[in-house]
């Protein structure tokens, strides 16, 4: 006699791109239709569009600068606030590649200060501290959704006379002491990358500037230095938009709201579930803050091991992730900044601790509930 087969556990994933294309149904593909029909591929109405609508949900009043990705996004804003080669920027070294990347590939040096263990932000005095006579920016990065103190940081950037760039690739809709991300900046870097909290159907990034000048000068960099067909006044590159990007996000944006609300009651559901557990740790929310939760972050600290506890959620398939293994310092690419291994503990400590557990706007309350059931009962040995 053969024995029944186990019954599979249902996969719990990060993202549920899916879900999303199921609940916004036919208008997703009559917006690409409509943009393939136009011809009008690169940049066009849809993109115009976009750029007023994102930069009116954010509070920005001038309109913003749709570029190719992320990244993009991160230079054209390093250039747009005129970092120059040579320069240096200070930034964090506990972030996605891209952030202390941009700064180098437009020429500048990366200066890295620790983050706060309890949150993963950038912190101010450190950052403070690692500015010297060469440093022209700040690039502070709104981790996991939520901000750093960006009045702080505001304030900060006034006395030294230097500008301040925000990495917003993560914190779409936060906010904190009143200000929303992008707002106090002197240029802000968005990343649509299909599985943020605003995600295009491909790649997609945006500069958002309160400074007309700014706004102007990356407008040209988008093009080559272009402010006129085929007059060149500074270089540039290309990194416009597509139609089709600028289609799906502005049919995405007016569920931007209610896709963050959901992702905050599970993460309320998370805190409840996890409170007082001394195994794991959940980042610590600051006060009078909208997080975006972009990822719901914690620290394992109980003595098993993150990577166990990585496996055995998986063996439940359950599949958490890790952002980020390893610090931006210590990566190979890093080297000519000169830094080494012990020279931002918190930043390391929280790459060899941090689970991010699913959060995603399409997760049922029982399916965050077996997530942190699995992770209490993993997290204890
Ligand atoms: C903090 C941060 N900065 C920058 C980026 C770069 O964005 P993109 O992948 O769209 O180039 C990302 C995206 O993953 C990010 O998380």
């Amino acid at each position: 006699m053969t024995s029944a087969p186990a019954t599979a556990l249902k996969p719990i994933s990060p993202v549920d791109l899916a879900a999303e294309r199921a609940q916004l149904g036919p208008a997703l593909e009559e917006a690409m239709l409509r943009v393939l029909r136009s011809g009008q591929y690169i940049l066009g109405p849809e993109v115009e569009a976009f750029e007023k609508a994102f930069a009116a949900y954010c509070g920005v009043s001038e309109r913003g600068v749709a570029v190719a990705n992320g990244t993009d996004a991160l230079v054209v804003a390093l250039r747009a606030a005129c970092v120059a080669p040579g320069d240096h920027v200070v930034t964090s070294p506990f972030t996605f590649f891209a952030s202390a990347g941009a700064i180098a590939w437009m020429g500048a040096t990366p200066r890295l200060a620790d983050v706060e263990l309890d949150t993963g932000l950038l912190d101010l005095e450190k950052a403070a501290a690692a500015c010297d006579s060469k440093t022209t920016a700040i690039l502070p990065v709104h981790l996991y959704g939520q901000m750093v103190d960006i009045k702080g940081f505001r304030a900060l950037c006034d006395k030294r006379g230097i500008s301040l760039v925000e990495d917003c690739a993560q914190s779409h809709g936060a906010s904190r002491d009143g200000v929303n991300c992008g707002q106090l900046g002197d240029a802000a870097a968005f990343s649509f990358y299909p599985t943020k909290n605003l995600g295009a159907c491909g790649e997609g990034g945006m500069v958002l500037s309160r400074h007309a000048k700014v706004v102007e000068k990356a407008r040209r960099i988008r093009e080559h230095g272009s402010p006129v067909r085929y007059t060149h006044s500074e270089l540039g590159t290309n990194s416009r938009m597509q139609g089709l990007q600028g289609a799906a996000l502005n049919c995405k944006l007016p569920h931007l709201n209610a896709w963050n609300a959901r992702r905050a009651e599970i993460a309320a559901r998370y805190d409840a579930a996890l409170k007082g557990n001394a195994a794991v740790i959940p980042l610590t929310r600051r006060s009078n803050t909208v997080h975006a939760y972009h990822q719901y972050t914690v620290r394992i600290v109980g003595g098993v091991s993150r990577d166990t506890v990585l496996e055995k959620l998986k063996a439940q398939s359950i599949f958490a992730q890790v952002h980020y293994p390893s610090p931006v310092h210590l990566q190979e690419a890093a080297k000519p900044w000169g830094y080494g291994p012990g020279d931002f503990p918190n930043a390391e400590r929280l790459a060899r601790e941090v689970i991010c557990l699913p959060v995603h706007p399409f997760l049922s309350n029982a399916d965050a509930d077996r997530v942190a059931e699995s992770l209490l009962t993993a997290s204890l040995g």
